[in-house]
């Protein structure tokens, strides 16, 4: 029955003209349907693959600042070098994964949101290299406002938990050429061997305007900037400052900075 009436719908459709104006919007709406039905089933399909490859992206970048991506090698097997942590902001202290799932991101204070972000996770993850005689490097993960869009990055720090080893920023639309260059390798280079905190502990690295002047008595904590981006350039200097602060992971550096004041040195 249902068929037969389809079937002299799709009859009565078929019969009448091409230039009929009920004919138009019928094949129109038609084509908007399966058009639809075609891209979101491509989208959710092709969800997992996305997740996959922005993970696989991430860990790239992770492998990158602790100096162990070499071009083609497989990054799911060179990320087994790297071990995972996952810390309270508040007390520095590693925790259990299952506290990571389904935890509620937190409001930032206005005043305290130097970074730009709103709202943050408390319990975090890290990543650790480490060798016979320790951990080598900490790396920890960065999120701020640029001045056009949310930057991604990384830091990675030596065992001193000071100084830079290597910082990676990806993941943001800023304008190419001008804040688009906090990507580029020779820039990022830049950061190696500057420590982030000064002699009372409270972070000093920062982007300048303009090159470091190397006889400066700041010239360990700052960057050359970008020309023409310094809306960026300060972006990143308070993404990092927030990240590698006390609202960030600053009890965590400390807890394994200072072993003999209680720390447990990284474990
Ligand atoms: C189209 C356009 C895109 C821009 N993109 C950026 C950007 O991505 N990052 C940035 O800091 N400044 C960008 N600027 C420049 C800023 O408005 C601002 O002039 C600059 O950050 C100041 O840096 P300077 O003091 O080094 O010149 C852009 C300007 C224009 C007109």
């Amino acid at each position: 029955m249902n068929n037969k009436v389809n079937g002299s719908l799709w009859a009565r459709l078929l019969a009448t003209p091409n230039n009929s104006t009920s004919k138009i919007v019928v094949v129109a709406l038609g084509v908007c349907l399966v058009s639809s039905i075609l891209v979101s089933s491509a989208a959710v399909l092709l969800k997992p693959i996305q997740k996959q490859n922005e993970e696989l992206g991430r860990q790239k970048e992770i492998l990158k600042v602790a100096g162990l991506y070499r071009p083609g090698i497989d990054i799911t097997d060179g990320f087994q070098s790297i071990q995972t942590r996952y810390v309270d902001l508040h007390s520095g202290q590693y925790v259990d994964a299952a506290l990571l799932e389904n935890q509620a991101a937190v409001a930032i204070p206005r005043k305290e949101d130097i970074a730009g972000i709103g709202k943050k996770m408390r319990y975090q993850t890290l990543y650790l290299v480490a060798s016979d005689r320790g951990v080598d490097t900490i790396i920890l993960p960065l999120i701020g406002k640029g001045l056009w869009s949310t930057v991604h990055g990384f830091v990675a720090l030596s065992a001193d938990a000071n100084t830079i080893r290597a910082v990676s920023f990806y993941d943001h639309a800023e304008t190419p050429g001008l804040g688009g260059e906090i990507s580029n390798p020779s820039w990022q280079a830049k950061w190696q061997g500057k420590n982030v905190f000064g002699m009372h502990g409270h972070a000093q690295i920062r982007v300048i305007k303009g090159r470091v002047n190397p006889s400066s008595h700041h010239a360990q904590y700052e960057i050359d900037g970008l020309s023409g981006a310094t809306l960026t350039a300060n972006g990143i200097t308070n993404m990092v400052r927030y990240w590698l602060g006390e609202q960030g992971f600053g009890p965590y550096l400390d807890r394994i900075r200072l072993p003999a004041k209680g720390g447990m040195m990284h474990e």
